[in-house]
């Protein structure tokens, strides 16, 4: 599978979840565990420009098609995308727990042509709960990032150019 750019080749136990295959295997903590049963988006990623919930997709069934977590946003470089600048410059989050799988979901929701409005951007985005109810944060945040994107926050695919094949690790499954 291609994660953030990069693509891996990973034996793993067949019943290993993506979720765990990205935070155990992989060293990659941004994605979250929250209830681990596809009901809060804390571990929220992008499968294809699609957005799912990792717990409750199984890591075997993404061979060969490309993962963006939040670790993939921001550029080489570190600049941060313009979600992330948008959060933070909202303060868009209380503990920070849900904040990874709210800004992946985010970058989706404004790709998709969903942040038309803050009604729309709250009902496109209410499979990511927030226990600290920073919700209208969120939704400015999210604003504030469509306005800056435009039409472009709509074309871009965020998963970057793929890099060559790394072999990151091989165990038996
Ligand atoms: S941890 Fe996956 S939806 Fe809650
Ligand atoms: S900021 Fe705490 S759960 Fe959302």
């Amino acid at each position: 599978m291609t994660v953030n750019g990069r693509t891996h080749v990973i034996v793993h136990e067949a019943r290993v979840s993506l979720l765990d295959l990205l935070r155990e295997q992989m060293a990659l903590p941004g994605t979250k565990k929250g209830c681990n049963e596809g009901a809060c988006g804390a571990c929220t990623v992008l499968l294809d420009g699609a957005r799912i919930n990792a717990c409750m997709t199984l890591a075997a069934a993404c061979d060969g098609r490309a993962i963006v977590t939040v670790e993939g946003l921001a550029s080489a470089d570190g600049t941060l995308d313009a979600v992330q600048r948008a959060f933070i410059a909202e303060d868009a989050f209380q503990c920070g727990y849900c904040t990874p799988g709210q800004i992946v979901s985010a970058v989706a929701c404004i790709r998709e042509g969903h942040a038309g409005s803050a009604t729309e951007i709250a009902e496109w985005m209410s499979g990511n709960l927030c226990r600290c109810a920073a919700y209208p944060q969120i939704v400015a945040a999210v604003e504030r990032a469509a306005a800056e994107l435009g039409a472009a926050g709509r074309a871009v695919h965020p998963s970057g150019a793929v890099q060559p094949a790394t072999v990151l690790s091989v165990r038996a499954g």
